[in-house]
């Protein structure tokens, strides 16, 4: 196991399988108490916790041997025409994001973009990026805009918002795994703090790079420098 499938198996095994653990035990309890057993409504609730936890552990322990079985961190790569698919994302996205005062902007020169790339990770990549721009972010309107450009031995892929920013302190953590800036306002918001760090592993398995550009109250860009493998 790679140190990144690892930290997801650790991670995972916390997070999710210590409060199932926790919520089956105190429902086994409260079915074997009497006043529930006594009460037909209440017994039929008490099976419910127990049911559909379990159905949660099955589903976490699907996932756990997904991750262990690499299946999900070997690339498969494909060429594809890099501007289509970032439009076809963009419009994925519509339906998730269309309550939360979001504007997605998609800016991609007329020319095609052959790349070749795992589209199932380079999905997951935008995703993470994207979700970032709009959780991290108090301003009225949320502005993300998604650009590809030309830049000659490469093409850069940014992605832009109008959010919180990141502080110069935390800036060279944030890709680091389990690392979240810790903010007054903003603590509620839910993480594990590693979808950067998984953004990283992909973008570099890749042979690409990413870099981001700061301000706190402004914004921040992360852009993908992505090699040139066509023509
Ligand atoms: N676009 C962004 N704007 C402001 N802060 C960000 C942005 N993206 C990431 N961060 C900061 O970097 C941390 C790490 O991000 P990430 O690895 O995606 O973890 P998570 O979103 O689960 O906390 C976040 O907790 C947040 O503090
Ligand atoms: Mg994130």
């Amino acid at each position: 196991l790679s140190e990144l499938q690892k930290d997801f198996v650790d991670n995972m095994t916390h997070e999710f399988k210590t409060p199932l653990t926790s919520i089956k035990l105190a429902a086994s309890v409260l079915s074997e108490s009497q006043p529930i057993k006594n009460d037909t409504r209440l017994e039929k609730y008490s099976n419910i916790i127990a049911q559909q936890s379990d159905k949660l552990t099955t589903h976490i322990e699907k996932l756990l041997d997904l991750i262990r079985s690499d299946k999900i961190f070997n690339l498969k790569m494909e060429k594809i025409e890099l501007g289509n698919f970032i439009r076809n994302f963009v419009k994925s996205l519509d339906h998730e994001f269309k309550d939360k005062n979001t504007e997605i902007k998609v800016e991609i020169p007329d020319q095609t973009i052959f790349v070749k790339t795992d589209k199932y990770h380079l999905n997951n990549i935008l995703y993470n990026l994207i979700d970032n721009a709009i959780k991290y972010n108090e301003s009225e309107v949320k502005k993300i805009e998604i650009a590809l450009k030309d830049m000659g031995p490469y093409f850069n892929l940014s992605i832009k918002d109008n959010g919180i920013g990141i502080n110069e302190a935390n800036i060279k953590d944030i890709f680091k795994k389990f690392h979240r800036v810790h903010k007054d306002n903003i603590h509620d918001v839910k993480g594990f703090g590693l979808g950067l760090y998984y953004v990283k592993n992909i973008v570099k398995l890749h042979g690409w790079k990413i870099d981001v550009h700061s301000k706190p109250d402004k914004g921040s860009i992360f852009t993908i420098h992505i090699n040139k493998e066509y023509e």
